[in-house]
């Protein structure tokens, strides 16, 4: 006796491979909420304790200290806004916003090694530059890259 599976269901099984492979991984907007956007609203002050609390609870001291990383504390729907009518068209990509935002800048310090990763803070306000794929953020961007301080 000879099985052939059909077209249609070879079809269906490979579409069910596809979504399972999508499943476990993140889009560019959720890789972007991930390392960049903090909505808790009430954040540790010190941008030092803070710094190191939150690199490694957002995975980005996994294999390796990620060496520079800006946190914006805001609101998603006002961050994403940046993308439209909260921010202006740079150059590429780039948007530039409107307004400031709560911004803490985590760079690591000579002493951090990984495992070990250490993180010194800096908290400041400013407008903050984002790349935008379809309306929403998908890259942080230094300001000087949309031509800020
Ligand atoms: C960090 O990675 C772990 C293991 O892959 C995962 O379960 C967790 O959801 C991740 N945390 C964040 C904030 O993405």
């Amino acid at each position: 006796m000879k099985t052939r599976l059909s077209p249609g269901l070879l079809l269906l099984i490979f579409l069910l491979l596809a979504c399972l492979a999508a499943a476990g991984r993140e889009t560019p907007y959720e890789k972007f909420q991930r390392q960049h956007v903090d909505t808790s609203g009430s954040w540790e002050p010190d941008p030092n304790r803070y710094c190191n609390f939150m690199m490694p609870r957002r995975n980005m001291t996994v294999s390796f200290c990620k060496d520079f990383n800006s946190f914006i504390h805001g609101v998603l729907a006002v961050i994403t806004a940046v993308c439209g009518s909260g921010g202006t068209w740079h150059h590429g990509d780039f948007y530039y916003s409107n307004s400031p935002f709560q911004v803490t800048d985590c760079q690591t310090t000579g002493a951090s090694r990984w495992p070990r990763c250490i993180y010194r803070g800096d908290g400041r306000s400013s407008r903050i530059c984002v790349a935008c794929q379809n309306g929403q953020p998908v890259h942080y961007a230094r300001p000087s890259v949309c031509g800020g301080p």
